[in-house]
Order: C-alpha cells, then structure tokens, then sequence
C-alpha cells in the first residue's frame, strides 16, 4: 500500500509523534510505502511530496511542530484546488491519505471521500475543540506550558501585588484557560462558552483584595467576549482589519488589554497583560501527548489496512476508536460550564 501524509491548520506538539508512528507502522507492520506532502492541502494541489521511511523519522518522536510543515490552505476556496488535489493522488499512486488536523483538515478530507478519495483522520490541536474525541494532542503540552506562565506571573504579580490578565489561545473554545486556569490557581477565568461581566469581575476581585489578597491571575480565553461592551474595549482587538484565513477565521487575540485596562480603571489595582500566544504551540510535547500522537498513528495505519475509510481516530474512555469523518468535523466541543461553575467556581473568587 501506498500511503500519503499531510499535517494541516496550526501546528501543536505531537504532530512529529504521529507521523513517526504512522510512518513505522506502515513500514514495519506492513510493508507500506508512505509519502509526505508539505504544508498541508498546499503541497497535495502542488504536487510537493516526498517519501517517508524509519530512518528519516527515527529521531523525530521529541520534537515540535512538523517536519512536513503546514498551512491553512483550503483546496474548496482555491481555484482548481480540489482538480489538483486529485490529479496528484492519481500521479503519484496514493491508495490512502492520512489527514493529520483539525476540523478545517478534516473537513476537507471528508470532503474528499464523496470524490472518491480513501481518507482517513487524525485529529490534533491545541485547542481540543473536536467534538468526537475526548482529547486531542497538543492539549496536554499547551495546557502545561500555560501554567508553567501562571507560576511565574504569579510571584511577578504578588511582589508587585498586581492583577496579571493572561491571555491564552483555544479559539472558540475554554479549554486551554479553563484547565490552565485551575492548575493554575487563576482568581478569574474567562471563557468564550460564557459573556463575562467585567463589573462582576472587578467585584470579585475588589473581595478577594479586601479579604488581604493583594495580587490576582486573571486567565482570559482569547474568544472570550463580554456580555456589555466597556470603555476600555474601543481599538483593543488584535484582528480588527485582519483578512479571514481560507477557511474563514477571524484573528484572534488581545482582548486582555482592554480587561487589563478596565480592571485597573474600575478597582486602582496596577495591572499587567501577558499574552502566551504561539508559545503555547511551540517546543517539546508532554509525554502524554507522545503517547497519545503515537496510538492515533498506529491505529490510523491500521484503519487504512482495513478499508475504514472517511473514519478518524478518537480517544473514547481510554481506547481509541474510528468515528466517522462526518461526526468529527463541524461540531466544536466546548467547555461544559458546570465544570466551569461546579469545580472550578469554587476555587475562584
Ligand atoms: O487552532 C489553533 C490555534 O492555535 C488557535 O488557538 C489560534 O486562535 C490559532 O490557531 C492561531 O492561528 P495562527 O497560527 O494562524 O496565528
């Protein structure tokens, strides 16, 4: 069998994990051949691919991001894109395409099954949106390096004895700040699931200050919106004016900066804004998340093997299974907030 691998959307831990694990199994469990094409849909429409074997993958188990690269290119918003994609398949004798991504790449490997193409998926990404798996990888690594950030804001913030407003990625999703957040000992955490009333905040904070705490983390989802619009808000988004990208996704980011301003405005407390950004992606993954790339690899060569087409990999208590493509994608999985309001709500002011 001839088997094609692409890594496609924003890159997370664990990507090289999976191709590792992919490309062994294939190998060494059935003989395969396996080819890589760059930069995700881009590198399938242009035709740039490259073969895969143990030895070039050998030593990529620790490391970030993807020796394949990636990009959000969308072949169904690229003229001719979805022709091209094809005629590479048949030019280069692909009997089976692994899609490692998110709901955009695997929306349009699902896409593709109805045009006859063998796909099957993988899903990764920080943001652990994807409704048909309890967790993707990536998750774990961001979530870590979120609260190794909280540990260090907090004892800037305490010394200083000010409000920290960290901002994380998740896009539409709480997850990254709701877990970080508890980790992390966070006084507020704010999330795209729920329109955050910054008076309510600011009270909040204003009782944990009087009760003689005299510093505090805000952790902010950067989806996250506030119920009424406030002062501090005019001009603070990082995407206004931004073009969407291919799949029709605004840019996010720097919400923090009007909570921060706001928050010093209404309550006096001195307050800084750290955003975490693409650090969040980048580096070494967990443990975890090398487990975790490793079985949706093996278990995506073993599902090409026996034709479960338009499936991909899921984690469902404890053991992976294959969903099909069309329950995968489309639906996002955000934070329940009873989680939000019975578990961590305790915890916070
Ligand atoms: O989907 C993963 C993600 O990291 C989101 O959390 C974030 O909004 C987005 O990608 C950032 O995308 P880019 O790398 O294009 O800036």
């Amino acid at each position: 069998m001839r088997i094609g691998l692409l890594t496609g959307g924003g890159d997370c831990p664990g990507l090289n994990a999976a191709i590792r694990a992919i490309v062994f199994k294939a190998e060494m469990g059935y003989g395969d051949e396996v080819v890589g094409f760059a930069d995700g849909w881009r590198g399938v429409m242009e035709d740039a691919v490259r073969p895969l074997d143990v030895n070039s993958c050998r030593d990529i188990l620790p490391l970030g991001g993807t020796i394949l690269g990636t990009s959000r290119t969308n072949p169904y918003s690229t003229d001719g894109g979805v022709e091209k994609v094809l005629d590479t398949l048949r030019k280069e004798g692909v009997d089976v395409l692994i899609a490692i991504g998110g709901d955009d790449t695997l929306g349009v490997a699902h896409k593709l099954s109805a045009a006859q193409v063998a796909v099957v998926g993988v899903p990764k990404t920080i943001d652990n949106d994807l409704s048909a798996t309890e967790v993707t990888f990536g998750f774990d690594t961001a979530v870590q390096i979120a609260t190794d950030a909280i540990d260090r804001l907090r004892t800037t913030a305490e010394s200083h004895h000010r409000v920290i407003v960290c901002e994380v990625m998740g896009r539409h999703a709480g997850w990254i700040a709701t877990l970080a957040g508890l980790a992390g000992g966070a006084a507020e955490i704010l999330v795209p699931e729920e329109p955050f009333d910054i008076e309510a905040v600011c009270k909040r904070l204003q009782r944990l200050h009087d009760k003689g705490q005299f510093s505090s983390i805000v952790v902010i989802a950067e989806g996250a919106k506030p119920a009424k619009p406030f002062r501090s808000l005019q001009g603070a988004s990082d995407a206004s004016g931004k073009p969407l990208d291919q799949f029709g996704h605004e840019r996010l980011g720097g919400i923090s900066n009007a909570v921060a301003e706001e928050i010093e405005a209404r309550t006096g407390f001195e307050s800084r804004v750290t955003i975490l950004g693409h650090v969040q992606r980048g580096g070494t993954p967990t443990a975890y998340d090398r487990v975790l790339a490793t079985r949706f690899g093996v278990a995506a060569v073993e599902a090409c093997h026996d034709g479960a087409f338009d499936t991909m990999v899921a984690l469902h208590a404890g053991e992976i299974i294959r969903v099909p493509l069309e329950e995968a994608v489309g639906v996002s999985k955000t934070v329940d907030l009873t989680l939000l309001h019975d578990v961590v709500g305790p915890f916070l002011g």
